[in-house]
């Protein structure tokens, strides 16, 4: 197991989720494996365009308890639905049912049989803190926890970043989402007190240290349900994606900021073409700044960056959403916060603000009383700092 700290809220997780899988039937786990939640600081809907993108793992986790079986069975339970049971056979031709959950681990336990491992039954419990629909990836790090504890029981080992794919393509395939890499490689990759930079041109990547006492950053989860699989997020892809074959380059990485007036000029561009085009273009500009600007402490500057991606997803890409707006606008105008925008996919989901750690509590306050005032919905606020990706151990 990892030397990283892990908070008593998390080891006492680890205790509940092995406890669960006894209560269930299943007797002793073989194997442990936590995978978290992440947050992106910037580079928002850029990853399936060859932008680089900037996210953290979040301390929010998936706990998963497993073991291994003699025959094909694979039943599963989860704390989040709580007294069934999801069955089915690792051996079978697998496919979707409805949205339920265990389609993550039918698509990861697919990718593991087509990447040449012989996958087994098991039983395994299920405890997660990664909020659902949060826009913070808790199917993400669901699929990867899976993918690590099955390759664990299996003694074997695989490069994260092939399983990070392995993930996205149950994502794809089994959900239903035709989401880029960020999330996947993110809860995978990332590590401590580190923000993973993604480069999706070549989907090459670094990590960039941020670990600064004075400043950190807050999730503030709107709770308005976010919903990917309904059909925004594959039309801006595809949008993105018939500009850059107008364009004639293969990402819109490949358009020069300095000539995007000159590319948005072009006849063939709808209207919606060109707000997706700015979006990308301006995006993956600021991002490489914000790089720069996290490196070098200056975070005035990360945080005006952060509020011109914000601005950007609301009025170009209009993937954002009037409470999120709300909190991105308050959070924007206080006293110690350097930025905040929504992050993640849209629709609803989370923002994150880039914050003086003194005015956490302050903020924090304000947020909970003027967003409950106004929408009668409690938000969930929580800091976090950059914490290690999916990893496993043997009981
Ligand atoms: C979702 C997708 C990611 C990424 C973000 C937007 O989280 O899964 O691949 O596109 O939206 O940045």
């Amino acid at each position: 197991m990892s030397t990283e700290t892990l908070s008593p809220e998390h080891q006492a997780t680890i205790e509940e989720v092995g406890n669960l899988f006894a209560e269930s039937g299943f007797g002793t786990p073989e194997v442990f494996a936590v995978a978290p939640g992440r947050v992106n600081v910037i580079g928002e809907h850029i990853d399936y365009n060859g932008g680089l993108v900037l996210p953290a793992a979040i301390d929010r986790w998936v706990h998963v308890a497993i073991r291994r079986r003699d025959d094909a069975l694979v039943r599963l339970v989860s704390a989040q639905a709580p007294g069934k049971v999801e069955e089915f056979l690792a051996s079978d031709d697998l496919a979707p049912q409805g949205n339920n959950w265990s389609n993550y681990i039918k698509g990861v336990v697919t990718g593991l049989k087509k990447a040449g491992f012989e996958v087994p039954g098991f039983e395994a419990a299920v405890i997660s803190t990664v909020p659902v629909g949060g826009g913070l990836s808790s199917s993400a790090a669901l699929e990867a926890v899976f993918g690590k504890a099955i390759l664990t029981l299996l003694g074997e080992e695989m490069d994260g970043l092939d399983l990070a794919k392995l993930c996205q393509k149950a994502e794809h395939d089994f959900a239903g989402v035709p989401c880029g890499l960020m999330d996947q490689a993110a809860v995978i990759l990332c590590e401590e007190g580190k923000l993973l930079m993604l480069d999706c041109v070549d989907d090459s990547f670094q990590h960039a240290p941020f670990e600064d006492p004075d400043w950190g950053l807050l999730i503030i989860n709107s709770c308005v349900s976010h919903e990917l699989s309904d059909g925004g997020y594959a039309v801006r892809r595809d949008g993105c994606h018939a500009a850059a074959k107008i364009l004639g380059v293969e990402t819109l990485r490949e358009i020069d900021p300095a000539k995007l007036d000159e590319a948005l000029a072009h006849p063939d561009l709808t209207e919606d073409m060109k707000r997706y085009v700015r979006h990308a273009v301006t995006e993956i500009a600021r991002t490489l700044e914000t790089v720069e600007a996290l490196g070098q402490r200056d975070y005035a500057l990360a945080g005006e960056l952060l509020n011109a991606s914000h601005a950007s997803l609301r009025d170009d890409y209009r993937v954002s959403c009037p409470e999120l707006d709300f909190i991105a606008e308050l959070a924007q105008a206080q006293e110690g916060v350097a930025g905040c925008r929504m992050t993640g996919g849209g629709f609803g989901g989370s923002a994150i603000a880039l914050v003086r750690r003194d005015c956490v509590a302050s903020l924090t306050a304000l947020i909970e009383s003027r967003y409950e005032a106004e929408f009668g919905i409690e938000p969930k606020i929580f800091e976090t700092r950059p914490m290690g990706g999916t990893r496993a151990w043997k009981a």
